[in-house]
């Protein structure tokens, strides 16, 4: 059976770390829709190589309008580094790299190389200046379009930028989509799970990996053809 959820907070709901559900909406931990990670390369002020681990995030647009859109708190460095610089790579790692990934949280410094100090490996871009990350097997290039903030005194704000170039591993252009998700091993954020009716939690966020890809249409292809 279905039930109606309303968009009010439930008193019952209590936060496992302060200011979790200002931060985040409570609603995020109710619907679980899983976002695959990425980082956001940016420059510092300093010219240092900047990483923020990311999941408020995709990539959209038609014709030579790819672009990357991504959602950002307003105090981090990612924030203040693409307003000052206009630019940014998506970088994609695998599950393999996923301690390295956070360490870069970890090592989130004002001044340092955060991509070298957490033990991944800077990659000189070709049309921006923000390094890319070597071990990410699909790379996204970005110059800024537009910007604004969710909504009026929103701490959440968002970017949108073209994508200029992309690099991408050998390993991964492979034609078979269950092989290339395979390789791919993507990241996805699965926050951590709440009850509705009751507020009943599991606790931290967890890590989600592709384990189910179905080549449902094979090679007859897909009804409207083309796809
Ligand atoms: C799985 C995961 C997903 C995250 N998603 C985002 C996000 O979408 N937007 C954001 O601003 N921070 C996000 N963060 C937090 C940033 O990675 C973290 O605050 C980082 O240290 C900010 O780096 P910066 O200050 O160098 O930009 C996420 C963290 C994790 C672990």
């Amino acid at each position: 059976m279905k039930q109606e959820i309303s968009i009010i907070q439930p008193e019952y709901l209590v936060e496992d770390w302060p200011g979790k559900y200002d931060v985040f909406s409570w609603l995020e931990y109710i619907v679980t829709v899983p976002n695959p990670i990425f980082f956001i390369t940016t420059r510092k002020a300093n010219g240092a190589p900047n990483a923020n681990l990311n999941s408020w995030g995709f990539l959209i647009g038609e014709r030579d309008n790819y672009s990357s859109l991504i959602a950002l708190l307003d105090n981090s460095h990612t924030y203040q580094n693409i307003l000052r610089e206009r630019e940014w790579c998506v970088c994609f790692p695998s599950f393999q790299n996923y301690r390295q990934c956070f360490e870069t949280i970890r090592l989130n410094a004002p001044d340092n190389d955060e991509i070298t100090d957490a033990g991944l490996t800077v990659e000189l871009p070709k049309s921006v200046q923000a390094p890319r990350i070597a071990e990410c097997l699909i790379s996204l290039e970005c110059r800024l379009e537009w910007h604004r903030a969710l909504y009026e005194n929103s701490r959440w704000h968002l970017f949108v930028g073209r994508v200029l170039h992309v690099a991408m591993d050998e390993s991964v252009m492979v034609p078979d989509p269950v092989e290339r998700m395979r390789i791919m091993e993507l990241m996805y954020n699965i926050r951590s799970t709440v009850h509705p009716m009751t507020g009943e939690q599991y606790g931290p966020n967890t890590l989600g990996l592709l384990s189910r890809v179905e080549d449902i249409f094979g090679k007859q292809g897909h009804p409207k053809a083309g796809g």
